[in-house]
């Protein structure tokens, strides 16, 4: 049996464990700073598994040394935005909690593909990155998988097609200037504006865009995590699985785009080894130009964590 350990017994990581579970697709480590929480979550689901017939060992602790020989690490450790926060301001308490993690996850777990989800989500995954050394394939956030199905969830409620037959990539930063593609996302096959009027269209692009900050408004406290967590375990599957998927996510960008030295939102193909290839859409002048805006964000967010934890 494949292990998954999730950093963060939080929201998104208890859910994400939950889903992993139910799938029977790893055996599970939750790992948390609070006392007693992981282990509490883990021998409750733990509980659930004779009632659904999965047959995987979901174990919570405070120690590391629980999650020794990971396939996939999911770093969720940190504080969630709260109403009126920027992700932004989420950046100097995040960056400690995330780069310890990734370390001492890494000391267990050598040969780890990790998935990073805490926020600012580029930016934490950049730090993982840079903290542990890792070659850009083993290190990947997750953000577009998330925003691209908030998209086909709202295109789904617009026009009674199953959100199986709505293709949607939203690329970019996992921010407010994230770049929903609207020409490269189509109904089964058939390009959106078909479907959809220019204004409708347009609503469900800037709804889209600010989707994690509408559930939060919701919410109160915390943040969203039922869709975030199946995301984590779409990205895990395609891993362990050795699907070759093509998702969007953010992956360290070496050239692709026009872009360097970042993290950002592109089309990827998950594999076995992890981030195998970015793949490169063809994009218009106007698509360009969002990119680069969303990049100049993504990047404003980089050099505030440069200056703040010296990174190179
Ligand atoms: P949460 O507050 O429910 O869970 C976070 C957990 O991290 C808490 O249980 C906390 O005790 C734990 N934690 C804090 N410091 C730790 C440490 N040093 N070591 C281990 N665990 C530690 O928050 P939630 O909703 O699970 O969100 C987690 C993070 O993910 C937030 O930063 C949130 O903004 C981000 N997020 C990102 C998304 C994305 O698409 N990239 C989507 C949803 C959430
Ligand atoms: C979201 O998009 C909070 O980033 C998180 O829901």
């Amino acid at each position: 049996m494949n292990k998954v350990s999730i950093i963060g017994a939080g929201m998104t990581g208890s859910t994400a464990a939950h889903w992993l579970a139910e799938r029977e697709f790893a055996d599970v480590a939750l790992v948390d700073v609070v006392e007693g929480m992981p282990q509490g979550k883990a021998l409750d689901m733990l509980e659930a598994m004779p009632i659904i017939g999965k047959d995987v060992s979901i174990v919570g602790s405070n120690d590391y040394a629980a999650t020794k020989n990971s396939d996939v690490v999911i770093i969720t450790a940190g504080i969630a935005r709260k109403p009126g926060m920027s992700r932004d301001d989420l950046l100097k308490t995040n960056a400690e909690i995330v780069g310890n993690a990734a370390l001492e996850a890494l000391k267990h777990s050598p040969d780890a593909i990790f998935i990073i989800l805490t926020n600012p989500l580029d930016t934490m995954a950049y730090l993982a990155m840079k903290k542990t050394g890792l070659p850009r394939e083993r290190v990947i956030g997750q953000a577009g998988v998330l925003d691209s199905a908030r998209m086909r969830a709202f295109i789904a409620m617009e026009t009674s097609v199953s959100v199986e037959n709505i293709n949607c990539y939203v690329l970019g930063g996992h921010g407010d200037e994230m770049v929903p593609l609207t020409r490269h996302s189509n109904i089964a096959g058939v390009p959106l504006n078909e479907y959809i009027a220019a204004d409708r269209l347009h609503a469900i692009v800037e709804r889209t865009r600010k989707g994690g900050g509408e559930v939060i408004n919701l919410l109160k406290t915390g943040s969203a995590f039922y869709a975030p967590s199946a995301a984590l375990a779409q990205m895990t599957e395609a891993i362990l699985k050795d699907k070759h998927l093509i998702v969007p996510a953010s992956a360290y960008v070496t050239g692709e785009y026009g872009l360097n030295d970042m993290y950002f939102g592109v089309p990827v193909q998950l594999g076995r080894g992890g981030m195998e290839r970015i793949i490169e859409y063809s994009l218009n002048d106007d698509e360009k130009a969002m990119l680069q805006k969303s990049a100049a964000a993504v990047r404003e967010t980089h050099d505030a964590l440069k200056n703040l934890v010296g990174l190179g």
